[in-house]
């Protein structure tokens, strides 16, 4: 199929040329944006909220929240005075301090802001958990960071195993009626100060614990630190083309990196209007929340993008969108016709993203001063170097398929796995090449395609899910003997969760059994981990060594050849 190209349109963006920056990059020019390039002092919860008050622009909204019950606005000097108020119930109710782990578990409300911001005012590390998740994945993120504090709500509290996380010192409540045994955050709130003494930090102090998954093991905590605001920073201006002008619509949750990284960060660093929408996804509810805000960027993903467009255009014309100067996507592979019909829906051309919770910000990206190739996630930002390798770490020519990879040294990269450098260290190839784990090619223009997963991470709904993590729980089940999971293709989620099953003597392979195996996965671990599709096999394919070929799985599932059997057990 031919490429389509959507050229530049200059009248859109504040046109900065790809080609020039690139050349003439430097990240220490970067940080001469922040004070903290003079006195070496950082606090990520300042520079996104507090520096903007003392710039004069604290009259300006800095949230706009929304959602079924509540439709608020916070300027920047009320984020600020209830960033300290929260700063101030977590310091005089829990002893929470530097350094340590806090753990933020709760659907999204201006409350969860407030905490997020504050904890980062004492200079915590903070862990976001998505709403989504049930006991055992809560279980494994508290236990593997040693979390002191957890700040949540009645509704999610009771998937906390509290018993079985010895470091788990205090749990904050956010919600009307709190038990005695757990910290009442509204009470707390209403009676705290609203100053604050921040915790200044070092460059290099923790910032932010994410849990994502690999193929292998259970999921990693991906550490990020103070010094990645300057690619938060930049990348929001020259990607997301954010001014303070901006009023601005990520739509990810706090629980995924999209969601602090490009929900909080990179916004706030440059002193936009940040709209959160809080609730679930429905295309009347997206479409008035442009309208209603007046959105002008607006970051999104490609499945939400495809329900959209399965909504049909007709719905989108009962609504104003000509506030929408610039949109763009992240997550998983933007296919040409998702481009297509934002064309000539919004009457914008998508621009697509690709990064990872572990590089922290943007990598590879369509510029706005650049025409897009559709089916194409553009090129490297200005700063960050990228090429396709083999794997022993040459680099391949053009139009050669191979590892999609990263030259070590841009500033928002993880620092550490948490508790695991063997994991951390397994990233890299010799010539400091961070190995990012998709496949892609890079073509004559220097433009990547985006090929697949070198391993078995499943993407659903732009959700990143970990085979081993699924297979793990649905193994507890008691009917089943033996499991292999995969990512099936599907036209609208990218991939749904397929798991194939054996199940143990004495099981008879109903349909019952699979809504309730489903039911077990979906109650125990997360609703969006949870096999849509359950085949029962009498037997899985293993190697010797007993693991599970979930390419044989894939190759059964998509009717491809199985490839190399050798290792297969019999
Ligand atoms: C995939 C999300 C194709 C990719 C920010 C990557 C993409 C993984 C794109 C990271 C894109 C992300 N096109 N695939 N534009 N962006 N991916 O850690 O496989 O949740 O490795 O970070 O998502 O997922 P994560």
């Amino acid at each position: 199929m031919k490429t389509e190209i959507y050229e530049v349109e200059p009248g859109d963006y504040n046109l900065q040329d790809y080609d020039e920056h690139y050349k003439n990059f430097d990240w220490k020019e970067v940080e001469k944006a922040f004070s903290w390039h003079e006195t070496g002092k950082v606090n990520m919860g300042y520079e996104c909220i507090d520096r903007h008050v003392d710039s004069g622009r604290g009259d300006k909204v800095a949230l706009y929240y929304k959602d079924a019950e509540r439709n608020e606005s916070y300027t920047f000097e009320e984020m600020k005075r209830n960033s300290n108020k929260a700063a101030n119930v977590l310091k005089n109710t829990t002893d929470v301090a530097k350094g340590d782990r806090l753990f933020i578990f709760m659907p999204r409300s201006p409350e969860l802001y407030f905490v997020l911001l504050g904890a980062l005012k004492i200079g915590a590390i903070v862990g976001p958990l998505f709403e989504a998740f049930m006991e055992k994945a809560v279980k494994d993120r508290l236990e593997n960071s040693e979390a002191s504090v957890i700040v949540t709500t009645n509704s999610l509290v009771g998937r906390i195993p509290v018993d079985e996380l010895p470091n788990l010192k205090h749990i904050v409540i956010v919600d009307d009626e709190v038990a005695d045994q757990h910290i009442d955050f509204n009470k707390a709130f209403k009676e705290a100060a609203d100053t604050f003494d921040i915790e200044w930090l070092d460059k290099e102090d923790g910032l932010i614990l994410h849990y994502t998954s690999g193929s292998t093991g259970q999921p990693k905590g991906v550490l990020h630190v103070q010094y990645a605001m300057v690619q938060h920073y930049i990348s929001g201006q020259y990607v997301l083309d954010l001014t303070e002008d901006d009023i601005y619509w990520c739509t990810a949750d706090p629980g995924w990196v999209t969601g602090t990284s490009y929900g909080i960060f990179a916004p706030w660093l440059n002193g936009a209007t940040n709209v959160i929408a809080g609730g679930r996804f429905s295309p009347e509810g997206w479409y008035s929340t442009i309208e209603e805000f007046k959105v002008t960027v607006w970051y999104s993903a490609p499945t939400a993008f495809r329900m959209l467009m399965g909504a049909g255009d007709e719905l989108s014309k009962n609504y104003d969108l000509s506030s929408l100067r610039h949109v763009l996507s992240v997550g998983e592979p933007l296919n040409p016709e998702v481009i297509k019909w934002g064309y000539k829906v919004f009457g914008k051309r998508i621009h697509d993203t690709w990064w990872m919770t572990e590089t922290g910000a943007h990598m590879i990206v369509n510029y706005p001063s650049m025409d897009i190739k559709s089916g194409s996630m553009g090129k490297p930002i200005p700063g960050v170097e990228a090429a396709i390798v083999d794997n022993d770490g040459n680099v391949l020519p053009p139009n050669r398929m191979g590892n999609l990879a990263l030259k070590e040294g841009w500033p928002s990269m993880m620092r550490d796995v948490w508790n695991n450098r063997p994991k951390y260290e397994s990233y890299f190839l010799p010539g400091g090449w961070y190995i990012s784990g998709d496949s892609a090619y890079m073509d004559e223009d220097g433009y990547f395609w985006f090929q697949g997963r070198v391993d078995d991470v499943i993407m659903t709904a732009g959700e990143r899910v970990g085979p081993f993590e699924v297979e793990s729980k649905l193994v507890e089940h008691p009917a089943v003997a033996e499991a292999g999971v995969i990512g099936k293709p599907d036209p609208v989620r990218g991939e749904i969760i397929k798991a194939f099953i054996a199940l143990r003597e004495g099981f008879a392979a109903t349909d019952e059994l699979k809504e309730e195996i489903r039911v077990f996965v979906k109650n125990g671990l997360a609703a969006h981990a949870a096999p849509r599709e359950i085949e029962f096999k009498d037997k899985l394919p293993k190697t010797r060594s007993g693991k599970i070929m979930r390419r044989v799985l894939k190759a059964w599932e998509l009717d491809l050849p199985t490839g190399d059997l050798s290792t297969l057990e019999d």
